[in-house]
C-alpha cells in the first residue's frame, strides 16, 4: 500500500561535493528506517515549492537511520533544497521504483559505469556491494565525468582506487593541468580491462547520451543483453503509478524501473 503523504523528515548534514552538487544526510522524523534497495529513489518536497525524485546515495544499512540524497542545483526545487541546512525540515515520499537486481548479482562480476551524476545513484549499490564484498566476484568500477572538479565523492573514489576488492578506472573528457590521470569518454576506459562475459552483470547510469556508447562497449565485450542494467529514471513524477508522467511505451517507469535490463529497455526506442 503507498503512502502518499510526505513523512516529515531532518536534514542531519550537508556536504558540497562540487559546485553544483551536495549530499545531505536525512532522519526521518518517525524514526522509520528508509529501507531501500540500490538505485531506488525518493520524493522530495518542500512545503510552497513542490516535489522532485532524487536517487538515494547510501547503502541499504549504513548509519542507521539515516540516508544520503546527492542533489544538484538545476531547477527551483534543488536550488531551494541548496539554501537548506542543518535542522531543517522536508518531506520525503517513497522509496519508489524497484531499484537494482542485488539477488540477481551473487557469485557474479559486477560491472559499474559511471558517468556524471549517474555515480550518485551507483554509490549505493558500490558501498552496498564492497559491505557485502564475499558475496561477489571482481567488481570493477568504471568513472567519466566532464572535468576534474565535476567528479563527485572524490575521497571515496581515491579510497576505492587503493582497495583491492574493487578495481576503479577513472576519467575525464577535459583535463587541468593537476590531471594526470586517464583523458577522454568513459568508452576510452573498456580498452583496460578484461572481462569474463558469461560471467558479467553490467549496472550503467549516466546521461542518456552515454548509454548507447557504453552499451556497445559492453556487448563487444560478449555479455548478454539480460546482464546489462540501467538506471532510466527520468520523468517522474507521482512515483507510484498514478500520474502517467513516466509512461513509455506503456511501461510505468516508477514502477516497472527505473532499472531496467538492455533487454526491456531495447523495447522503449525513445529511452535509448
Ligand atoms: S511517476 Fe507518475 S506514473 Fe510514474
Amino acid at each position: 500500500m503507498f503512502n502518499f503523504l510526505p513523512m516529515p523528515a531532518t536534514i542531519t548534514d550537508v556536504r558540497q561535493l562540487t559546485d553544483r552538487e551536495r549530499l545531505f544526510t536525512i532522519r526521518l522524523d518517525n524514526e522509520r528506517i528508509l529501507r531501500h534497495r540500490p538505485c531506488q529513489f525518493v520524493l522530495i518536497s518542500l512545503f510552497g515549492i513542490g516535489e522532485a525524485p532524487i536517487s538515494i546515495s547510501s547503502p541499504p544499512v549504513d548509519s542507521g537511520k539515516t540516508f544520503e540524497l546527492c542533489i544538484r542545483s538545476m531547477g527551483n526545487l534543488t536550488n531551494a533544497m541548496h539554501k537548506l541546512s542543518v535542522n531543517d525540515k522536508i518531506g520525503i515520499r517513497g522509496p519508489y521504483g524497484n531499484g537494482f537486481p542485488i539477488e540477481k548479482i551473487g557469485g557474479k562480476d559486477i560491472l559499474i559505469v559511471a558517468g556524471g551524476l549517474g555515480l550518485a545513484p551507483l554509490r549505493s549499490l558500490i558501498k552496498y556491494v564492497l559491505q557485502e564484498r564475499g558475496r561477489y566476484r571482481r567488481v570493477i568500477l568504471l568513472i567519466g565525468a566532464k572535468r576534474p572538479g565535476d567528479i563527485l565523492f572524490r575521497e571515496e573514489i581515491s579510497e576505492w582506487e587503493r582497495d583491492p576488492a574493487i578495481e576503479t578506472h577513472i576519467t575525464v573528457d577535459a583535463a587541468d593541468p593537476s590531471w594526470t590521470r586517464h583523458v577522454g569518454v568513459i568508452t576510452g576506459l573498456f580498452r583496460h580491462i578484461d572481462i569474463d562475459p558469461l560471467k558479467t552483470i553490467a549496472a550503467i547510469v549516466g546521461p542518456p547520451v552515454m548509454y548507447r556508447f557504453v552499451i556497445r562497449e559492453i556487448l563487444a565485450k560478449g555479455v548478454f543483453e539480460g546482464n546489462i542494467y540501467l538506471d532510466l529514471e527520468r520523468r517522474m513524477r507521482c512515483g507510484v503509478g498514478k500520474c502517467g508522467h513516466c509512461q513509455i511505451n506503456g511501461i510505468y517507469l516508477c514502477q516497472n524501473g527505473p532499472v531496467l535490463s538492455y533487454l526491456e529497455a531495447r523495447k522503449l526506442q525513445e529511452a535509448l
